[in-house]
């Protein structure tokens, strides 16, 4: 009877230790979490004039196009729902228009700026998930015309549910940096706007990659599976498969979805069919500068 007695006390204890360990690792995650969610940014204001000729709305549509701002928040700037899992993350990116549910009639340029160069609302606070950290390298016109045409899109009725919320497993993702929820944190927020567009093929290729570094990491070299479900992200530098391509089949994989040695991309892992705004120059350029990479 003594001895199963001290078997349950011992049992009873070690659930117990377990049940705290748990307890105290899960509070100070979301203790030190919270504190990067309501951390508060500060920098001083770019300012910009911004456009309303049909020849900078053009460019700014293109610019949309390809810097996949259509990807979460949708082909008329209507809105979505980006991510609804309680455990993880719940939050929709906004209807960016003047419609019902959309933005508010006060919005002005300075809103978008400041979005879209610091990644932060009105508050200072970070935004969760806007890749912010991609559109603030956008150069002065750039950033001007994208501007300009989202500010033509007429207004979209579109009330989407408001969801913002992270779960635990978002918050263990968060603390290990698997997920960068905050785009405020990868910005150099003292870093002027640059006034210069990228002046060789070079640069060029270098300045629309962004698009393609939040997978394929900033040396083009891939990684790891992006998430738990997700095929590893190939090597696209001189290093990897697409290092032995030329230039004319780079292209074609893009267009096609299939590489040369035959591979067919899934689009739902690699998004090839939201990239065919992209014209056969851009997308040489930015062979160029991946094949740079050694
Ligand atoms: C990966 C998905 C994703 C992409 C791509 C994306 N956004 Fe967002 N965006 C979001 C989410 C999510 C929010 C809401 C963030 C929040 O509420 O914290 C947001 C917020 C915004 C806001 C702020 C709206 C407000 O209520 O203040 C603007 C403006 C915006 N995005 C514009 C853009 C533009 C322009 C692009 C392309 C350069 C873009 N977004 C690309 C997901 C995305
Ligand atoms: C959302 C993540 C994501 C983005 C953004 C992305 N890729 Fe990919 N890419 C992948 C994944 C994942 C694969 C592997 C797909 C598969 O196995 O079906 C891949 C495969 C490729 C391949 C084939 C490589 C090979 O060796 O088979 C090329 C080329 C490529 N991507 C180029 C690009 C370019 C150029 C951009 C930017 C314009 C880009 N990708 C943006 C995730 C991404």
């Amino acid at each position: 009877m003594q001895v199963i007695k001290t078997i349950f006390k011992w049992i009873g204890r070690t659930i117990l230790l377990v049940i705290s360990v748990i307890v105290l690792g899960y509070t100070y995650i979301y203790i030190s979490t919270e504190k990067r969610l309501n951390k508060k940014y500060r920098f001083s204001e770019t300012r910009l004039a911004i456009p309303s000729d049909s020849q900078s709305i053009e460019k700014g549509k293109h610019l949309y196009q390809i810097r996949s701002c259509g990807d979460c928040h949708g082909t008329s700037l209507q809105g979505g729902i980006f991510m609804n899992d309680p455990l993880l993350l719940q939050i929709s990116a906004p209807n960016l228009t003047k419609g019902k549910g959309g933005l508010s009639p006060e919005y002005s340029s300075r809103d978008w700026i400041r979005v879209l160069r610091h990644g932060v609302d009105k508050n200072g606070k970070s935004l969760w998930m806007m890749p912010a950290h991609e559109s603030n390298t956008l150069n002065k016109d750039d950033l001007a015309n994208l501007i300009a045409y989202c500010q033509s899109v007429p207004p979209r009725n579109n009330q989407l549910r408001k969801l913002k919320s992270i779960g635990p497993i978002g918050r263990v993702l968060m603390k290990i940096d698997r997920v960068a929820v905050l785009p405020a944190e990868h910005i150099n927020h003292a870093l002027p706007i640059s006034a210069n567009p990228p002046a060789t093929v070079y640069e060029t290729g270098k300045y629309l990659a962004s698009t393609c570094q939040s997978c394929h990491m900033h040396d083009m070299k891939g990684g790891s599976a992006l998430a738990p479900e997700f095929p590893p992200v190939p090597d696209i530098s001189a290093k990897g498969a697409a290092g032995r391509w030329t230039e004319a089949e780079f292209i074609k994989t893009i267009r096609s979805g299939k590489t040369p040695e035959g591979k067919i991309l899934r689009k739902e892992y690699m998004p090839w069919q939201n990239m065919q705004s992209f014209t056969n120059e851009e997308l040489a350029a930015i062979y160029t500068f991946s094949k740079s990479i050694h």
